[in-house]
């Protein structure tokens, strides 16, 4: 994959603009290095502060600026960007960029570079429907403009019709979508994600804290990188990304019972969840009451599914997690051989960076041949890496394997 694609992301004026933090953040997790420019009148909708805290470098606004001109000027800024995506591009801003202006810094800056351009145009369905707005945007693509959407449907205004922004993720995708190699083709990839939900009556259970988080992050690296998706997942919280199969589980066994049913054609499986390793010896089928000051409650095991799975006549590639709290590795190498399985990813769920419920992890990735640092990303960076590991010695390729390229 092309890392580090130097992005410069022109936010204008209009309310779609509340979209535009998101865009960074998708372009981010994609490999890409994202520095914001945003108009007075973007200021209006949404903070610079906000834009730099996921952009992670200070936001641009002003031409003429002496601090700003000291650090990156804007026609260093011109020269250090590749692609310059305008969303939301509002008409007055189109309408000036097909003038040719520089009467603020992202307009000069359009005018001032050679990077590609790309607009993400967000207006209301009648401007979008003027005259006037569709020759501007033909005049911008008969420059190589590339104009991504609008989407249709519900607008801030309370019309309907075409001029919605684009979602953030689609923007993303056409983006960088090609920059992403595929990997995964025509492969079919089944992961667990997410906690179990052990019930000791029906009001309570036996449960953790993963957020589902990482295995819904390799879902969506997978599906990008061209394979098909089935994720069965506990009880979270999230979305599942577009194009994926979900299947809902509630308990351990529930979930081997989905994994069995969808795993017999997949290529590969990566166990994410965090099954719960005992349930309940019964579920009460009503609330158990506190009469007696002591009460205990007897436990039994729940199936491995990874073991499972590995032990299977002709198993999939194989991929476990192993959260650990000390002695990481050591127990994810022991695991590593004691479930038979390809690949294990070794986390720490201790400390600032633990894995449960945070957006950044670190990892190292442990395969039969050796071990493969990988340094601190967002989960879907890591994802990224994980499955880089894992399609190169599914297909035999594991001579090629080095450190992660951003490990220090
Ligand atoms: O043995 P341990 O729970 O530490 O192993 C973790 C790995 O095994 C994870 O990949 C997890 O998804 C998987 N696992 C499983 N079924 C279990 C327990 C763990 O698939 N009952």
């Amino acid at each position: 994959m092309r890392k580090n694609r130097r992005i410069l992301v022109g936010v204008t004026g209009g309310i779609a603009a509340y979209k535009s933090p998101d865009l960074v953040r998708r372009l981010a997790e994609r490999g890409a290095d994202v520095r914001v420019v945003m108009t007075e009148a973007a200021c209006e909708f949404i903070t610079p502060l906000t834009l730099q805290a996921v952009s992670g470098h200070p936001v641009h606004r002003h031409l003429l600026d002496t601090d700003a001109e000291s650090g990156m000027g804007h026609i260093e800024l011109a020269r250090w960007a590749e692609l310059i995506v305008i969303a939301p591009a509002t008409a007055n801003f189109i309408a000036r960029m097909v003038g040719g202006k520089a009467d603020d810094l992202l307009a000069t800056l359009v005018l001032a570079s050679g990077a590609e351009i790309a607009v993400a145009p967000a207006m209301n369905l009648q401007m979008w429907q003027n005259e006037a707005t569709r020759k501007n945007l033909d005049r911008l693509r008969e420059r190589g403009v590339r104009v991504i959407g609008p989407a249709e449907g519900g607008q801030a205004c309370g019309e309907t019709g075409p001029g919605r922004m684009s979602e953030p993720d689609q923007i993303a995708q056409e983006l960088l979508g090609d920059a992403t190699p595929k990997l995964l083709a025509d492969a079919h990839v089944v992961l667990t994600a997410g906690p179990t939900w052990e019930a000791i009556d029906p009001v309570r259970g036996i449960t953790n804290h993963s957020s589902g988080k990482m295995g819904f992050a390799l879902a969506e690296a997978a599906r990008d990188f061209g394979a098909r998706v089935t994720l069965v997942s506990g009880p979270v919280h999230l979305e599942a990304p577009a194009g994926v199969t979900r299947i809902d589980v509630i308990s351990a066994r529930d979930m081997l019972e989905a994994v069995e049913a969808h795993v017999g054609d997949a290529d590969l499986f990566i166990g994410v969840a965090a099954v719960s390793d005992y349930r309940p010896v019964r579920s009460e089928g009503s609330k158990i009451k506190k009469n007696d000051e002591k009460m205990e409650l007897g436990l039994v095991r729940n199936p491995d599914i990874l073991r499972t799975v590995a032990a299977m006549d002709n198993p999939p590639f194989t991929v476990g997690f192993a959260a650990e709290t000390d002695r990481i590795d050591e127990n994810a190498k022991s695991k590593l051989e004691d479930k038979r399985i390809d690949m294990i990813v070794a986390n720490d769920v201790g400390g600032e960076d633990g894995a449960f419920g945070n957006d950044h992890n670190r990892a190292t990735v442990h395969h039969p041949g050796g071990a493969i640092p990988l340094e601190r990303h967002d989960k879907y960076g890591l994802s990224v890496r994980i499955l880089e590991i894992a399609a190169s010695l599914w297909r035999g390729e594991s001579a090629g394997l080095t450190a992660d390229p951003d490990a220090s």
